[in-house]
């Protein structure tokens, strides 16, 4: 008898374009990873309208990140690829989730906490922002969550969502586990800190060659160093520290040639990955995406038929 895989889910947001860092973090693990399981990959629109109030960069957003996950080795007929806002149960559990806890419990929230402490002001949505993510994850029975380290604490509002929602109305909801990738560390960007879409410091993942040697080029290097430190801790991404070890104790101080080298062991990495994600029309994502949807419907609103039951506004 076949063994039942078990379910994973995770989201991501379509904020931006992706760069290395974004690979080596996200997209890799999941494509190591989700044949093993009963694959959800959803994309997290609404959560990106906390943050993001440009319609058509939203849109082209959207179409890039799902043709992203396809190009880095995703097979949509594998996985359930599908976004939130085609599945309005999210928005809706969520809105039973916050009628459940506290005001003061949310306020603990880092990804709100982080905003105040900047002194920016945060939406209501941003404040919520844990409650959809239950939603997202437990209207779908999800056992795993594969997310990124700065997401542990979202994956425990889920649990404490469930374990609230069972109290008050009985066992309706199970408490998933997060799956953080510890096999990558933080990538660097081309400055030496965290690579980040919003420290302006990274290389893209679909950019041209142009594109990648231009960011490669200005890797700050310690000119005190004989070994160019950040170019070799992106370097050893894309080949191993025994090949490098002897490159780079041949080009000792010659940071321009290794530099170039770095470039090539990139590009043969990210070139056949970037053709194929030119040649994914927008028509074959949407038709990924209104696949996925029905089949995430299929499940959410079985669940979200109980939910109603339960709490009573079903007559
Ligand atoms: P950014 O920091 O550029 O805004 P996001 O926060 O949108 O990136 O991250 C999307 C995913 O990529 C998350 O799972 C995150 O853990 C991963 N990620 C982002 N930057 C890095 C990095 N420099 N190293 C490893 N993983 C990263
Ligand atoms: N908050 C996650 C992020 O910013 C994205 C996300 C939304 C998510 N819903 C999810 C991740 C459900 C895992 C499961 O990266």
């Amino acid at each position: 008898m076949a063994e039942l895989k078990k379910r994973i889910l995770t989201g991501l947001q379509p904020s931006g374009q992706l760069h290395i860092g974004n690979y080596f973090g996200a997209l890799k693990p999941f494509v190591d990873m989700y044949e093993g399981y009963e694959s959800f990959l959803m994309i997290a629109d609404y959560h990106t309208l906390t943050s993001l109030k440009d319609p058509a960069q939203l849109h082209q957003n959207t179409l890039d990140i799902v043709r992203a996950y396809m190009a880095a080795g995703v097979d949509p007929a594998k996985a359930v690829m599908f976004k939130q806002s085609d599945i309005a149960e999210h928005t809706e559990l969520a809105w039973i989730f916050e009628c459940l806890v506290t005001v003061p419990f949310l306020m603990q929230a880092h990804s709100y906490k982080d905003k105040v402490a900047r002194g920016l002001e945060a939406n209501a949505g941003l404040f919520n922002y844990p409650m959809l993510m239950a939603a997202d994850i437990l209207l779908y029975d999800t056992a795993v969550v594969p997310v990124g380290a700065d997401q542990r604490q979202h994956v425990e509002y889920a649990r404490e969502a469930a374990a609230k929602f069972n109290n008050t109305y009985g066992q309706t909801f199970k408490e998933p586990e997060e799956k953080i990738s510890d096999a990558v560390a933080i990538v660097p960007g081309i400055d030496g800190q965290k690579m980040s879409k919003s420290y302006g410091n990274t290389i893209p993942l679909f950019g041209s060659k142009d594109e990648i040697a231009k960011a490669v080029m200005s890797i700050v290097t310690d000119s005190s160093g004989e070994r160019p430190e950040h170019v070799y801790a992106i370097h050893k991404l894309f080949k191993s520290e025994a090949e490098l070890e002897a490159l780079y104790e041949e080009k000792k101080g010659k940071y321009k040639d290794l530099k170039e080298a770095s470039i090539e062991d990139i590009e043969a990495v990210v070139a056949p990955m970037r053709e194929k994600y030119n040649s994914i029309t927008d028509d074959e994502v949407k038709k990924v995406l209104a696949d996925g949807a029905t089949k995430a419907k299929a499940i959410a609103s079985v669940k979200m038929t109980e939910v109603r039951q339960k709490i009573g506004v079903t007559l």
